[in-house]
């Protein structure tokens, strides 16, 4: 696992055009990645890396998650309840992967792929209605000041 491989490339059509939220998605990128590198080994070091690495992307998965709620709570995002079911679905649906990992019954590579999708989707329709509502209230925001 020494040599990286790119799975998923962040290119720069993907950014929100807010900073740290196109930084919380290349590390969501970089997840994917790893993820990638460890199922296309059959090892049973990379195995346990996978899984290693799939409870990570929970955790990060989380935490984005709930940046980007604090966020659309404080500008009053009217689509928020819809992008947040989204946010919950797509956790549940990790989490059921989890599971099924730990009971031997999920292959690897089709949740990469799904992950994969799921992120690039999000980001390019869902992330990206967000962030032009977000940009506009802020240069509305700057006009009054
Ligand atoms: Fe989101």
């Amino acid at each position: 696992m020494e040599e990286k491989i790119t799975y998923v490339e962040w290119k720069s059509e993907y950014s929100v055009g807010l900073p740290f939220i196109d930084e919380q998605h290349q590390a969501l990128i970089e997840l994917t990645n790893k993820l990638y590198e460890a199922c296309i080994e059959s090892s049973d070091a990379a195995q346990e890396y996978f899984k290693e690495v799939i409870r990570k992307t929970l955790e990060y998965v989380n935490f984005h998650f709930s940046a980007e709620e604090k966020l659309l709570t404080s500008v009053k995002y009217p689509e928020y309840p819809a992008h947040k079911r989204q946010h919950e679905s797509f956790v549940k649906k990790i989490e059921e992967e989890i599971q099924k990992f730990q009971k031997g019954q999920a292959v690897a590579y089709v949740f990469v792929n799904y992950l994969k999708e799921w992120i690039l989707n999000h980001i390019a329709v869902h992330d990206k209605a967000y962030s032009q509502y977000v940009l506009q209230r802020k240069k509305e925001e700057e006009k009054r000041a």
